[in-house]
């Protein structure tokens, strides 16, 4: 392997310049060349590539987004647009990728893996969700639930000053990883999560239960994948129920996608940079890198991918423990 390539693809997270500079230089300190895909498969597929040096990712490790931008390629769903993308590679002398993103990432590389075997692929998980198994945290997770947190301590703030209850709507697309932490760090009366099923009238008990105890404020933290509902349905909900509190809603958003990482972040994103550079010169490919109980973990794709509901009923029952 002489030369290798290395995008971001699917939602962008923080943390994902510190895998890039941790592969960039790893490369380079073994003799290979590097090559900065932008904009994911979609910039695969248009030839958007240029060289990488040293220099190139210098002072980046603090920044949030990517350098390298990022794209959901449906062109890339396409044979045709694998065609072009494997061509570019060809041309640019390209024989082994850095994937860096999450599911749909990494089934992208599947396919393509299958239909150009000479091509050899190693992914870094970045998502926010944490959605991926094969890790026990992704890059973006630790800064979003920080940021999570940071923001619903502040709505706390004001929400204790007015006695009113609040739903927080968190991101995690189908996942509760991200409401789970924030409510647990933030004394969240309730957290909602799709891994759970929630019974809307179990939790108008908790919330009158919150209001007896002469509690200022309550906060109920939904993951946006909740099945009762977004944080204004379930609101509504509740409201026709209890008219004890004022009811507001707040949707995080993609305040959590952004930001500098936390500490811990741009370790563990140097160092599976690290290793997913010295596991496409040991000639494995079709695996992401993980960190498993503070070691390096390879995951096959097709298993990493496949990560749902696994967040036990314990940390439901620490919620209400700490209520
Ligand atoms: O996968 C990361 C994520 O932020 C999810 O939590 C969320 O559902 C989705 O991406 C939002 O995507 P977009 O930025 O395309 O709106």
């Amino acid at each position: 392997m002489k030369k290798i390539g290395v995008f971001t693809s699917g939602g962008d997270a923080p943390g994902m310049n510190a895998c890039i500079r941790a592969v960039v230089r790893s490369a380079l300190h073994r003799g290979l060349e590097v090559a900065g895909i932008y904009r994911g498969y979609q910039g695969l597929i248009e030839g958007d590539i240029k060289r990488l040096d040293s220099h190139s990712v210098s002072s980046i490790i603090s920044l949030g987004g990517t350098i390298l931008r990022s794209a959901r390629s449906k062109d890339f769903m396409t044979v045709e647009g694998r065609k072009l993308a494997y061509q570019n590679l060809q041309k640019e002398g390209i024989d082994g990728i850095v994937a860096i993103g999450g599911d749909g990432t990494f089934t992208g590389a599947n396919i393509f893996m299958q239909e150009f075997p000479d091509i050899k692929i190693v992914g870094c998980p970045g998502t926010i969700d944490n959605d991926l198994a094969g890790t026990d945290h992704t890059i973006g997770f630790d800064t979003a639930i920080n940021t999570a947190m940071e923001a619903i301590d502040k709505i706390k703030d004001t929400a204790n000053a007015h006695d009113r209850l609040f739903f927080i709507e968190v991101m995690g697309r189908d996942a509760g990883y991200i409401a789970m932490a924030a409510g647990i760090a933030t004394g969240a009366e309730a957290v909602l999560i799709p891994e759970h099923k929630t019974n809307l009238d179990d939790l108008v008990k908790v919330l009158q239960n919150a209001h007896n105890r002469k509690k200022n404020s309550s906060i109920v933290v939904v993951a946006e994948g909740e099945e009762a509902g977004g944080a204004y349905e379930i609101a509504d909900y509740v409201k026709s129920r209890l008219d004890i509190f004022e009811i507001k809603v707040s949707i995080l958003g993609h305040i959590q996608r952004g930001g500098s990482p936390t500490c811990l972040e741009r370790v563990r994103a140097s160092r599976m940079g690290v290793a997913a550079t010295e596991a496409l010169l040991e000639g494995k490919s079709g695996v992401m890198i993980g960190i498993i109980n503070n070691e390096i973990a390879y995951t096959a794709f097709e298993k990493a991918i496949k990560k749902a509901g696994d967040i036990p009923l314990k940390y439901m029952d620490l919620i209400k423990d700490l209520n």
